[in-house]
């Protein structure tokens, strides 16, 4: 090619192609917008298939998707349809009869029953549905407690527990057994259980499943609020299309099957 003019220099380089301006407006823009979206739960070809006597229950039933940093994602299904079995696999409670789940960078289906404990302990918090409370301690203690596992010592224990009931609005209920306080209130003391280690990825299964519709609506609230804050990665599993629209994106799960994956344009309004 002989070169006569500017713009044949910048046509030997591709300048005046749709792709050129294509590829330096992704470099520019959109490539800086996929390279924040980190994938922090990456789920392939997944299974779960129960044996009960002699028939089989296919719980999983290929189960693929990506969960990116800082999300907040709900999947939604009726009861059945396999959303405990799939949350209790993602947190490494259950092994899959086949299939990779990839948790911060680590696979989960080849770790031991002790390497699990130690990984869950450090990236992972759960919030169940039955809080799990212990009904001798008080509402402190029961939010300390996972720091016990870390080797805290007590003072900073009872201090970054004290900090996380603030955050939670129970300022006044520290010194409440479980049997003294409302349903919503213990939730909220499962909820600071749960945040009280900074967890990266919290798994939340029916997490407002005993709650009344407005407590509900205040613990979604809550827990949407203090993990965007601290730009933790929320999986809430729950049956309620109501609930479920707090979050970014929606899960809908049928029979084992993600069956649509959708971003929830309308979750500003869930808030009001
Ligand atoms: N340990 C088990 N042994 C045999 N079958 C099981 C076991 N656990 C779950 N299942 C079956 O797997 C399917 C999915 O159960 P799962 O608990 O995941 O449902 P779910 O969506 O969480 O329902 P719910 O909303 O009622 O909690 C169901 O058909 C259930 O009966
Ligand atoms: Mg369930």
């Amino acid at each position: 090619m002989v070169i006569e003019s500017k713009y044949d220099i910048l046509s030997a380089y591709g300048f005046h192609t749709h792709f050129f301006w294509k590829r330096l407006r992704y470099d520019m823009g959109e490539r800086s917008m996929e390279e924040k979206r980190i994938p922090v739960i990456q789920v392939k070809d997944l299974y779960k298939i129960y044996r009960v006597g002699d028939s089989r229950v296919r719980a999983l039933n290929g189960v693929d998707f990506t969960i990116y940093k800082g999300e907040f994602c709900s999947i939604v299904g009726t009861s059945g349809s396999g959303k405990s079995t799939l949350l209790n696999m993602l947190a490494g409670l259950e092994k899959p009869t086949k299939g990779e789940i990839v948790i911060a960078g680590e696979h989960m289906e080849n770790k031991s029953e002790n390497q699990l404990v130690r990984f869950r302990r450090e990236h992972i918090g759960f919030i169940f549905q039955s809080f799990n409370l212990m009904p001798t301690m008080n509402a402190v203690e029961n939010v300390a407690l996972p720091l016990t596992f870390q080797g805290m010592d007590k003072k900073t224990r009872m201090q970054k527990a004290d900090v996380v009931l603030d955050l939670v609005g129970l300022r006044k209920h520290k010194k409440h057994r479980p049997t003294q306080m409302s349903g919503g209130q213990q939730q909220r003391v499962g909820v600071a259980r749960a945040l009280v280690v900074n967890p990266e990825i919290i798994f939340a299964d029916e997490p407002t499943g005993n709650l009344d519709s407005n407590t509900s609506k205040e613990v979604m609230e809550l827990m949407r609020r203090v993990v965007r804050e601290q730009n933790q990665t929320l999986v809430m599993v729950t049956h309620d299309n109501y609930l479920a629209g707090f979050a970014d994106r929606i899960f809908r799960i049928i029979d084992g099957k993600i069956v649509s994956i959708e971003e929830n344009t309308k979750k500003e309004e869930s808030l009001k």
